[in-house]
């Protein structure tokens, strides 16, 4: 697959089998997380990796991962990410997102389903997984086998606005 075909391929699956994700896909996975870039290659973020029966019920106090076996808490440091200093914009959520998204379509590459999830409650995270007070939970990456029909490649033009709209020229 091309990239395109990836891109369009990936979409957001809410269900999964029960079937485990191979310990070379998810070291694939992780590989595609550590080749992303992140502003002035500070590497502020951390990946906590959550499958065991006993980390998937902890995480479930905090976010719902549609039964997905496998999840990657994608947490970012405040105390380590680059900070802009015109107006002090930190860049932890873009950090995290960008390894984020490498891991998503490397789990669409390698037949995978996932969703990413921001709808989570941090603090119940944060404490469950006991991470230290600097460090903020960003995004979860939900993977596994999905169950059910795939969602159309080809749907873009009808669930995404126009690319006419979504990019300009010169002018705002
Ligand atoms: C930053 C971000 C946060 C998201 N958070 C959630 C979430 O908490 N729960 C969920 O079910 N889906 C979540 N999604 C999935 C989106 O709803 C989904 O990607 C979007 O509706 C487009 O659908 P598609 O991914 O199937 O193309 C999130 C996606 C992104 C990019």
């Amino acid at each position: 697959m091309n990239f395109m075909e990836i891109a369009k391929r990936r979409y957001a699956v809410r269900s999964y089998t029960t079937q485990k994700v191979e310990t070379e896909k998810l070291a694939q996975i992780l590989q595609a997380a550590h080749v992303a870039p992140t502003a002035g290659n500070l590497q502020p973020v951390r990946l906590l990796v959550v499958q065991s029966e006993e980390g998937l019920k902890k995480l479930s106090k905090g976010a719902d991962i549609y039964c997905a076996p496998l999840a990657i808490i994608v947490a970012a440091d405040h105390s380590k990410a680059w900070t802009r200093p015109f107006d002090q914009k930190q860049t932890t959520d873009i950090d995290a997102a960008i390894l984020t998204d490498h891991m998503m379509l490397q789990a669409t590459e390698l037949g995978l389903g996932s969703v990413w999830i921001c709808y989570f409650k941090p603090e119940v995270i944060r404490e469950e997984f006991a991470l230290p007070v600097h460090w903020e939970p960003i995004n979860i990456l939900a993977i596994g086998y999905s169950e059910g029909r795939a969602a159309d490649p080809e749907r873009h033009h009808q669930t995404r606005i126009p690319v006419t709209e979504l990019a300009a020229y010169e002018i705002w």
